[in-house]
């Protein structure tokens, strides 16, 4: 591939940019951190890395989401953005940037994409006549609906619109695009997706709507400012940001193409493999390396998990069950979490997350495997050995073969995103080391005063063990750095280098120290008690989400009462309220309650006033605190008192 034979060129490594409206799950996480394996393992080749990650802002939904919170989408988006940072620091996700596309430099590149393409003729002027998904943000033609105007993919209602818009060109690159995907096999991956890309460009591509009618977020189409782009459009355009497109060429020249493009199926046939790359041509920038999509984690029930499908996985709280279960650290426990998502199914098929299958995978392969090798080979080095590795004479190198071939198997799964095939050749790998400890006994070995054989032994196993380290360190970090540091190759001073992936290559005088056991075993038996318990008492499981009195005062409530209200300008939603908390002068708080109730209802009201809440400034208007009402959605009562208090009491 092009970008491969230039030594200088940055491997440059995308995930989608997610919402902002959802908070990060198995999916998100999936997609993450198989972006994080590959960059590690591009990294561990020696290669310049540049892998990003990011979240998707101007989006309808996110818009919608921030009213429903009472907020300005910025306010709300650098509140929601703070739980994937959080997300993938815990799952310790590598990137080396991380995009908003609210940042200015990513919108002046969109809005520079949008002024060119407006200039070639590739983006018009015409009217959008059709159909809308929020939650898809997708633009959808009548005859794609299902009955009762569904939207196709999530079975939501679509909404119509009929507006002036922009359109992108995208009729005009079908026969191209089809020409590129027919002639590059390797471009999209896995083949049932390039299949259906193929597929969906052969039908024609149609020009596709880019912009909608402004509503105060998102980036202003260029000389139009009734107009902003179209969510999608603007955030596949963050793939050209963070790689220096018309800010700085010498990067681009650099990083330009992707070498991996990486998402779930769902976003490819329209999305990626279509509209993504026609933009692409129609800018004369060079297409990426491979565009690949992943398969869903689906629930029991074979739908996908999502949020709104209310079956959510949170990765997070699997890893803290294994750190309940077993008592293994949670860096491991994330580790562990890591491993299950790509051993147990096929990168590119579908997979079902179960916690029972996380649990005994823990036991069967990392406690029992990997575990119990380093656990029982270490004593032997410092039994017999004092400890340190010692140069081995003839004889050694008898797992060499099985070291190759794992090697090789390892190296052409990362290549090829299989994951699952790099893991189950290291666990061979690992039941041949097993076996050679059984086999080779270098307790008789020991007893029958072997010393040079019982040293080769040992030698070799602690050899594989090191090897076994690096090839999953691309998955387990933790882990393998937590071998790494109980060979005692870390107090050498070694770097983790695939390039000693090599029988032969640990070095004599390492002084092993053994640490805790890495993965405690979990009483299976135990867990699934605990589990079937759980499920029946649901009051159990809320016990866990309760919080403590101290927590609980920590929140400033007051009685105070509505001195004033008033409309915010160029919202429907909202009010600004003035209170009388009983301080001396009067708070403003932003509130979304405009549509359900009047000014007039509320002036006079005795409210419970949150009054220690960092202020916020919500469409230009700072808020300082918030109001009580019931209602998830929208606010349906206000929380009142029922009898005369005076403003400023404490509610507790
Ligand atoms: N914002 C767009 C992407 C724009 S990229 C220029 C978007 N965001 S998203 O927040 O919805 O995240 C989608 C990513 O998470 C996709 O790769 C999607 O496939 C993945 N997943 C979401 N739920 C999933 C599962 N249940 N299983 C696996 N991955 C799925 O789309």
């Amino acid at each position: 591939m092009a970008s491969e034979n230039s030594a200088a060129k940055t491997y440059y490594i995308t995930t989608p940019i997610y919402y902002v409206n959802d908070r990060p799950h198995i999916g998100h996480t999936y997609t993450t951190t198989a972006a994080d394996s590959m960059a590690r393992y591009q990294r561990m080749r020696g290669r310049d890395v540049l892998f990003v990650t990011g979240t998707d802002e101007h989006a309808q939904k996110v818009v919608r989401a921030a009213q429903a919170a009472g907020l300005d989408p910025k306010a709300f988006a650098d509140r929601v953005v703070t739980s994937y940072l959080d997300a993938w620091d815990r799952m310790k996700v590598s990137y080396d940037r991380f995009i908003r596309t609210s940042e200015e430099e990513h919108k002046q590149v969109v809005s520079r994409v949008f002024a060119q393409l407006l200039e070639s003729g590739d983006i018009y002027k015409d009217r959008y006549e059709d159909w809308y998904c929020v939650p898809c943000e997708t633009y959808l033609r009548e005859q794609e609906l299902l009955e009762g105007h569904l939207c196709p993919d999530c079975r939501r209602e679509v909404e119509r619109i009929s507006e002036e818009a922009y359109f992108f060109r995208a009729s005009a690159y079908s026969n191209e695009l089809l020409r590129e995907i027919e002639g590059a096999p390797e471009r999209i991956r896995p083949d049932s997706r390039r299949n259906e890309v193929l597929s969906f460009i052969r039908q024609g591509l149609r020009d596709t709507c880019v912009s909608r009618a402004n509503e105060g977020w998102g980036v202003p189409v260029p000389g139009d400012e009734e107009h902003v782009v179209y969510v999608w459009f603007d955030a596949l355009i963050n793939y050209l940001t963070v790689a220096g497109y018309s800010i700085d060429d010498g990067k681009f020249a650099r990083v330009w193409p992707p070498n991996l493009q990486l998402m779930g199926k769902d976003i490819i046939t329209r999305f990626h493999g279509s509209m993504w790359l026609a933009m692409l041509m129609a800018l004369g920038v060079e297409l990426p390396d491979l565009l690949f999509a992943h398969g869903w984690w689906v629930s029991a029930a074979g739908d996908k998990i999502s949020k709104s499908r209310g079956n959510v996985v949170d990765p997070w709280a699997e890893a803290e069950l294994l750190v309940e279960e077993s008592g293994c650290t949670t860096d491991v426990a994330v580790d562990a979490v890591r491993y299950y998502m790509f051993r147990e199914v096929t990168f590119g098929l579908d997979g079902s997350f179960s916690s029972e299958g996380l649990l005994s995978r823990f036991n069967a392969d990392l406690a029992n495997d990997l575990g119990n090798l380093l656990n029982r080979t270490l004593p032997l080095v410092e039994r017999y050995l004092d400890g340190r590795i010692e140069q081995p004479g003839p004889g050694a190198g008898e797992l060499e073969e099985q070291v190759l071939a794992a090697v090789s198997r390892a190296e052409q799964g990362y290549e090829r995103m299989d994951m699952r095939g790099t893991l189950a050749g290291v666990w061979e790998l690992l039941a041949a080391a097993n076996k050679f400890v059984d086999e080779r006994a270098p307790w008789d070995l020991y007893k029958q005063g072997k010393r040079v054989e019982l040293a080769a032994v040992l030698y070799d196993v602690v050899d594989t063990i090191r090897i076994a380290a690096l090839m999953i360190a691309p998955v387990m970090p933790t882990v393998a750095e937590e071998i790494w540091r109980q060979l005692g190759l870390e107090a050498m001073g070694l770097e983790m280098s695939w390039d000693d992936c090599q029988a032969g290559k640990l070095p004599a005088a390492a002084e092993v120290r053994r640490g805790r056991p890495i993965f405690p075993r979990i009483d299976l038996e135990r867990a699934r008690s605990r589990a079937a318990q759980a499920e029946q008492e649901p009051e159990a499981e809320e016990e866990e989400a309760m919080i403590t009195i101290d927590e609980f005062q920590k929140i400033d409530l007051r009685i105070a009462q509505v001195l004033d209200a008033d409309p915010v300008e160029g919202t429907d939603k909202l009010l600004v309220l003035s209170l009388d908390a009983g301080e001396g002068r009067p708070r403003q708080v932003v509130a979304g309650l405009a549509e359900e109730f009047s000014p007039r209802e509320l002036i006079g009201e005795t409210v419970v006033l949150v009054a220690n809440l960092e202020p916020v400034t919500i469409r230009g208007v700072e808020s300082q605190g918030m109001i009580l009402a019931a209602g998830e959605e929208k606010p349906l009562a206000l929380i009142v008192a029922d009898r005369d208090v005076e403003p400023g009491e404490k509610v507790r």
